[in-house]
């Protein structure tokens, strides 16, 4: 119902994970006023560097239970390599999150914004506007596998891929859900059926299976190989892809590449079945070689606080309204200015979050 109140754990992490978050939570509480959306954010200050300094882990024994009951987390980043090794900082907080809540479509919208330099020629605002949807549990990453006569002539290693039905037929549902709600209507399936025969073809089966649910979208299956070309050649083509976690991964870092600064890219690591706390966060780490200048550009954060308030409302509520309202802000703000340093400005963190908290409250 409209009056629910939703609770958000708030974690800043480390590094400008601490600058952008002020800037998120300032933007996503003023929409989720603005259209009514009941938000309580529980901050914390674990799932940090910091905390690791302190008490010689990641996070408390009970993380699990303190978090488990809330509806999301709205994440900084993580990551200080000079104190805390990369494995050991990730490893002990983010990747425990997205394995044991289950969080297993990792969602990250491609878009071009006038007003921000890409890195492809000749490309207009709407050429680039899609989502990648990417399964987060199984598939190619997994432990399945071992080494046998290590250090000899006969040294074999196998890694198992694994696909459930379970696994594969949710993230394809979730996939064509998101299509049939977009106004282009467009499934386009990553693939590689000639060259992996036989996940793959059994993959794609899977899709026309569950396809079979979706009359309306329209489905284009195309080979991972190609489709990486047409990402960059074509981008117009697409508006909602799925893959499997592999092509996915690589899927989800060439689509953002496509349209300019990591400083704009959010994503969101989705419980869809919502018996967990989803997880939304900007793709960019910790970035210690800008931080404590106060000039990281929030948007990838504040992008992430949309993308949650539409999320806990699935789409039915306010929620939809905000998130457009707040992605209007940012245009506006990354047509007009100000800019931070990576968009080719001066502008602090703050400056340019507060602009769009303005043209928010404005619009
Ligand atoms: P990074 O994303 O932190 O930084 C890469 C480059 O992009 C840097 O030059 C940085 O200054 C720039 N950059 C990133 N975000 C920016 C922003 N909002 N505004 C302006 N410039 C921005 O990746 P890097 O350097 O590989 O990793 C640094 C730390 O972050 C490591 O500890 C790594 O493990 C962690 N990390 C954490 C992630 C997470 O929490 N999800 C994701 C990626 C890295
Ligand atoms: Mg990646």
């Amino acid at each position: 119902s409209q009056n629910r109140r939703y609770r958000v754990a708030a974690i800043a992490g480390d590094g400008i994970g601490k600058e952008v978050m002020p800037q998120g939570l300032a933007v996503t509480q003023l929409a989720a006023q603005r259209f009514g959306i009941d938000v309580e954010f529980v901050h914390i200050g674990w799932a940090s560097c910091d905390y690791y300094a302190e008490h010689g882990k990641m996070m408390p024994d009970d993380w699990k239970a303190q978090l488990q009951d809330l509806d999301a987390i709205y994440f900084g980043a993580v990551g200080w390599p000079a104190t805390v090794p990369d494995h050991v900082s990730l490893w002990g907080s983010l990747l425990k999150f997205r394995r044991e809540f289950d969080q297993y479509v990792n969602l990250r919208p491609v878009r071009l914004f006038e007003g921000v330099p890409g890195p492809l020629a000749n490309r207009q605002p709407g050429d680039i506007d899609y989502l990648v949807v990417r399964e987060n549990t199984e598939g190619e990453y997994t432990s399945v596998g071992g080494l046998m006569f290590e250090g000899t002539e006969r040294e074999i290693v196998i890694q198992e891929s694994v696909y459930s039905r379970h696994g594969t037929d949710r993230v394809l549902r979730y996939a064509y859900e998101l299509a049939q709600k977009r106004p282009r209507q467009k499934l386009t399936v990553a693939t590689k059926s000639n060259g992996i025969a036989i996940s793959m073809p059994w993959w794609d089966s899977r899709a026309d299976a569950i396809g079979k649910d979706y009359p309306q979208v329209q489905v284009d299956k195309q080979h991972i190989d190609i489709l990486s070309a047409r990402f960059v050649l074509q981008p117009q083509r697409f508006d909602v892809v799925v893959a499997s976690n592999l092509f996915g991964d690589i899927l989800s870092d060439l689509g953002p590449a496509t349209t300019g600064t990591i400083g704009l890219a959010p994503s969101a690591n989705l419980n869809p079945d919502r018996r967990f706390p989803s997880l939304f966060e900007p793709v960019h780490g910790s970035a210690p070689d800008i931080y404590g200048q106060g000039i990281a550009n929030p948007i990838a954060m504040i992008w992430s606080g949309a993308l949650m308030l539409d999320f806990l409302t699935e789409g039915q509520g306010q929620g939809r309204a905000a998130h457009d309202a707040i992605v209007q802000a940012i245009e506006h703000a990354l047509a007009q200015g100000p800019r931070t340093p990576d968009l080719g400005g001066s502008a602090s963190t703050a400056e340019l979050g507060q602009a769009i908290a303005q043209r928010l409250q404005a619009g």
